[in-house]
């Protein structure tokens, strides 16, 4: 098969110039479906609102292809929704949705080029968002805040500024203020032009706000002690110098604040604008080799995803790919840089829950998905034209171990290809211990909704009710074969095989327990 290789398309700088990738990062019930359907709305992409999110009585495209989800109202997959915006390039990658940490949403902010941090305005920084957060801050990705659900009572918009400052050091920028205190909400004063904008649900609130633009003076006359509170309050956001910097904007050092309702469309346009407007662009990623691939050079992407029977009709793998340089072009042939294996992409589609449609093109910041790529593992590189490999993703020690068996032993055979599959796309970790033996392998994960998923899977798509048995283990160090035969005299303690790569872990109840074993055996090989 010969190497089919486009020269990069004299447009590709520009198509990746238009581009906005991003994922909102949020605590459940924060409102994140809610401006999912409100962007898209907005964008008048999705005609109708509800079109999204399969929530309650809502029905969805997005994340409906699984039973548990619509069970428990969250987001238990990841994929993206595009949609264009006056001239730009929208992609919005879907972070899950349920509290519990998981390593899905890490993988997720490998994709993007920014965040938009959702916070309810009666609550503030929740944990979910801490974390995810602390990702986007390790990642240096730039987060835009927008600060949700100002239609009803909420916290003091001053008080919510000075906790993003002190509890996450991120120096927060208002763009616009609130004119109203939360559950008031008037409308928010334009800090870069002073101007004030009304803003109004429109009846039934399946609409686009009413807006209206005023002048300050207008708007002084109208909105009285209100206008006079929310002047006074940006007067001291000067003093405290929180101009926006794009500098540090972009070096996730300061965030963009915006306010509004997501429910009611309110400061919905005003966030499209500014990710058009601030928002990164796709730019140069880097290599394993340590320089940069150009978004104008030939296509290379990673995947950073794969979900497995998405469709309920055929059983299928897909594996979503970022791209980030190049242009994509379905049917192209490239190379799997793991392998070095020609890779043909004749089965190249967007999809968004279970919407899908074949595309023929993509563009730096794009997201496509590979259909059967079964060859394809979590973070690996395709390129085409020069070679190129981009960082593995990372990888997070687990924390949580339960040994899953299942009594149904005519089902042996699917459960073993059940734990295989699941493992491939990195749903949870798998370990096999000598002692317990291969009927009993152990599921290790970050956060314990892992094994929810996992279970669930294995019953919906391959038949396998299990039963999972917690260990009490929280921590795992890497060792080897001479830490394992000195750990053997060791009660509470384990050494298991991780499946994917043979590496032995080590698992201990507490790290107070690691930490008395290392003193006792200096010789210990352990690396947690
Ligand atoms: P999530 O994806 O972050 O978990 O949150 P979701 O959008 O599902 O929103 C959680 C709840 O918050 C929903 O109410 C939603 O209507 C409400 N909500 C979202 N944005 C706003 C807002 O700007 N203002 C107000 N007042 N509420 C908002 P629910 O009662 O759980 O569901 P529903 O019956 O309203 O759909």
């Amino acid at each position: 098969m010969s190497q089919n290789v486009p020269a990069p398309a004299s447009g590709v700088a520009r198509e990746a110039s238009r581009r906005r990738t991003f994922a909102v990062i949020s605590h459940p019930d924060a409102g994140k479906s809610t401006m999912t359907e409100a962007l898209a709305l907005h964008a008048r992409v999705i005609g109708q609102a509800g079109a999204v999110h399969g929530k309650g009585d809502r029905r969805g495209v997005v994340s409906d292809w699984m039973a548990m989800e619509q069970e428990r109202g969250i987001s238990v997959t990841s994929a993206a929704l595009q949609f264009s915006y006056q001239d730009t390039v929208i992609n919005l990658l879907d972070t899950p949705g349920h509290a519990d940490f998981s390593e899905d949403t890490y993988r997720v902010l490998t994709a993007v080029d920014s965040a938009v941090m959702l916070l309810d305005a009666a609550k503030g920084l929740e944990p979910q968002t801490l974390k995810l957060f602390e990702v986007c801050r390790q990642r240096g990705i730039p987060v835009i805040t927008f600060i949700n659900k100002w239609d009803r009572p909420g916290l003091d918009a001053l008080a919510l500024m000075d906790e993003i400052e002190q509890r996450i050091g991120l120096k927060p920028a208002p763009l616009t203020w609130p004119v109203g205190i939360a559950g008031h909400f008037q409308g928010v004063i334009d800090r870069r032009t002073g101007d004030f904008t009304r803003m109004q649900r429109s009846p039934g609130g399946a609409d686009l706000a009413i807006e209206e633009e005023m002048t300050a003076a207008e708007a002084a006359e109208r909105y009285g002690a209100d206008w006079v509170t929310a002047t006074e309050e940006l007067e001291l956001l000067e003093m405290t110098g929180a101009d926006y910097d794009e500098k540090e904007f972009l070096a996730a050092k300061s965030t963009p604040v915006l306010f509004g309702a997501a429910v009611a469309n309110l400061g919905v346009r005003q966030l499209l604008n500014i990710l058009l407007e601030l928002a990164p662009a796709p730019s140069a990623r880097p290599t394993v080799a340590g320089s940069e691939r150009p978004v104008d050079g030939t296509f290379s992407g990673f995947v950073f995803k794969i979900q497995a029977n998405m469709n309920r009709t055929h059983r299928d793998q897909v594996a979503f790919v970022r791209v980030n340089s190049g242009r994509f072009e379905r049917g192209m042939i490239v190379t799997h840089a793991g392998t070095g294996k020609p890779f043909t992409t004749k089965y190249a589609q967007q999809i968004f829950g279970q919407g899908r449609d074949t595309i023929d093109e993509a563009y730096p910041g794009d997201v496509i998905g590979l259909v059967n790529a079964t060859s394809l593992g979590m973070g690996d590189t395709l390129y085409a034209g020069d070679a190129v490999q981009y960082p593995a993703l990372p990888s997070f020690p687990p924390e949580h171990f339960a040994v899953v068996s299942t009594s149904d032993t005519a089902a042996f055979k699917r459960f073993r290809r059940g734990i295989e599959q699941l493992d491939g796309e990195g749903v949870v970790q798998v370990l096999r211990s000598e002692q317990r033996g291969d009927q009993s392998p152990v599921f290790a994960a970050v956060g314990p909704m892992q094994f929810e998923v996992a279970a669930h899977r294995l019953e919906a798509e391959f038949g396998v009710k299990v039963q999972l048995n917690h260990l009490p283990y929280e921590i795992a160090a890497r060792t080897d074969a001479a830490g394992r035969e000195i750990l053997r005299a060791e009660s509470n303690v384990e050494v298991m095989t991780r499946a994917r790569d043979g590496a032995l872990l080590a698992l201990f109840p507490h790290k107070w327990r690691m930490r008395s074993i290392m003193s006792r055996y200096p010789e210990l090989n352990l690396d947690a």
